[in-house]
Parts: C-alpha cells; structure tokens; sequence
C-alpha cells in the first residue's frame, strides 16, 4: 500500500534551512564557521566529514570514462570533490535553485565545468535521465528528504548499469525513542521521513540490490552538528544581521537537537553501499 504523508505544516519558527546555506555562502562568518566545523571544507552542508567523503568515493570504485549522478548535490562542493578525486564525469541535481547557481558557478571556477554538470531536479520524482546510463550513484544525508523510498531506490537501480554501484547515507534511522517535540525540532526544516531501523536493507533488497555494506556512521553527526551550533554561538552578531533572530535562533534550536539525539544514539546514521 502507498504511504500517504501529510501536508507540512508552517511553524512559526520553521527553519529556511537551504536557502540561508546556499544563499550566503560567501560571507565571511558563514565561511569561518564552515572552517570551524569541518576542518576542511568540501562546500557540503550535512554531517559528511572530508575523510568520510574520500573513503565514500574510493567504495564507488569510480574511475575516468565513467558517469556518476549525485542526488541533491546541495551547492554542489562534494560533486566538484568527487570529479577531482575519482576523474570521473559526474552529474548534480538538487531542488535548491540557490544551490545549483552556486554549484554551476564553483564547477566554472574550477575550470571542471565540461565534465561536471548540474540541474534543478525534485528527486522525489522520476529522474529525467536514461536507463543504464549511470556507473554509480551518490546521496549523502539528504534521501531522508525524499518521499516514497521504495519508488526512488527502484528509480536508481533503473538509472545504474549493471554492476553499478549507489552509496548513501540515511542519518534519520530510528534507533531509541523520540518524544513529539525532538520530532518536531529536528524535522523543522523541511520533508523528512524517519525510518526504523533494517528498513533501508529491506528496500535494497526489494529494489533489486546487493548490498555489499553497511555502517554506523553516527559519530559525524554528534561530533559536526556540536562544532557548528558552537561555531555560530560565537558569532551571533555577525550572523542574526544575515539571517534575522528568529532565523538565527531557530537553526541553533535544530542544530541541538541533532546534537542530542546522534550523541544518545536515539537517531542513527548509516551508511549504505550496494550494486545492480
Ligand atoms: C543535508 S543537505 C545535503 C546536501 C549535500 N548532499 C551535502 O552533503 O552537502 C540536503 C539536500 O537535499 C536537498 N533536497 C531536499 N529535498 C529535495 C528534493 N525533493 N529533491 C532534490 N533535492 C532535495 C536540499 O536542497 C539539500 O541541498
């Protein structure tokens, strides 16, 4: 049977999560408190540390001539990451109109632009790309914001040749219990689907996928979600300008709860790698 989700429901103090990100990536407080969290700074906007994302590309086993799509490549840093890193020809799509501008404009100063492209795309739906014409697929934290799992995981399996491989992070699975208002705070920011725990293994399965792993990757999140809420802490003049107090307040209000709840182990994240 087909889930049917409701509507979300505007809070006030709703959080315009993306758009801020990807609206002011340039500023300075915005580009210090990305030093501050990540250390080193692909561009990426989730809990994906740099070694994550490097040991990530390795697992796609990705070389020059072939094709990789990443879904919802936010302002498309890691795309860029991964073209340097594997040589091979990747494709971003994101529902972030800001996002893609600022990815499109990063590939150009990167001088990449012919070997990496981006779109506006809601990856919710079918993907407007053929079938096998993909070697690999890469999501990180951010499936959780698509509807209809089983549909998208089946959308990827048709998007892979044979052989292929998709690697993704899912850092909503439910691992403890969670009152109405962690729910409510952590999901503030737009569509989220929280998953128990073996259900992603089933819809692999499901949609036709060997999985070849599977890996607690929790740690990133307690670990960069504290550096982050900290890091604008000590910033609050520079940045309640940008992005107004309530704004301000209510991504600090988010950020703790990530906190809380990645360090309790009462949301996990995990990783996922599988082939066609
Ligand atoms: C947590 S961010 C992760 C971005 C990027 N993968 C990274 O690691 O930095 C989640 C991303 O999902 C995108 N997103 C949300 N809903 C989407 C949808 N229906 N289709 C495509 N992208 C979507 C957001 O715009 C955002 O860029």
């Amino acid at each position: 049977m087909k889930t049917q989700f409701l509507k979300p429901i505007a809070m006030s103090h709703e959080v315009d999560f993306y758009d801020g990100i990807y609206g002011h990536l340039a500023t300075d407080p915005q580009v210090e408190v990305r030093r501050e969290t990540y250390g080193e700074d692909l561009g990426q906007a989730s809990w994906m540390t740099a070694g994550e994302a490097r040991r990530w590309f390795n697992l796609l086993q990705l070389h020059s001539g072939q094709k990789v799509l990443e879904v919802a490549c936010g302002s498309g840093g890691v795309t860029c990451a991964m073209a340097h890193h594997t040589r091979a020809a990747c494709v971003g799509v994101d529902i972030n109109a800001h996002g893609i501008e600022a990815a499109k404009n990063r590939a150009e100063r990167d001088g990449i632009s012919a070997r990496v492209s981006f779109q506006v795309v809601d990856a919710g739906g079918r993907l407007p790309f053929p079938t096998e014409s993909f070697d690999a697929v890469f999501c990180n934290d951010s499936i959780n914001h698509l509807p209809g799992r089983a549909a998208v995981l089946q959308d990827w399996h048709r998007l892979l040749r044979p052989g292929g491989r998709i690697l993704f992070t899912d850092p909503i699975v439910v691992t403890g219990q969670l009152s109405n208002e962690e729910i409510r705070a952590r999901s503030s920011i737009g569509f989220f689907l929280f998953t128990p725990v073996g259900h992603n293994e089933r819809l692999l399965e499901q949609a036709g996928f060997t999985i070849r792993e599977v890996q607690d990757v929790t740690d990133a999140v307690a670990s960069v979600s504290r550096k982050w809420r900290e890091s604008r802490a000590r910033r609050r003049e520079r940045l309640v300008p940008l992005e107004g107090v309530e704004g301000f307040e209510g991504l600090q209000c988010f950020l703790e709860a990530v906190y809380i709840l990645a360090s309790e182990r009462r949301l996990s994240r995990y990783m996922y790698l599988a082939e066609k």
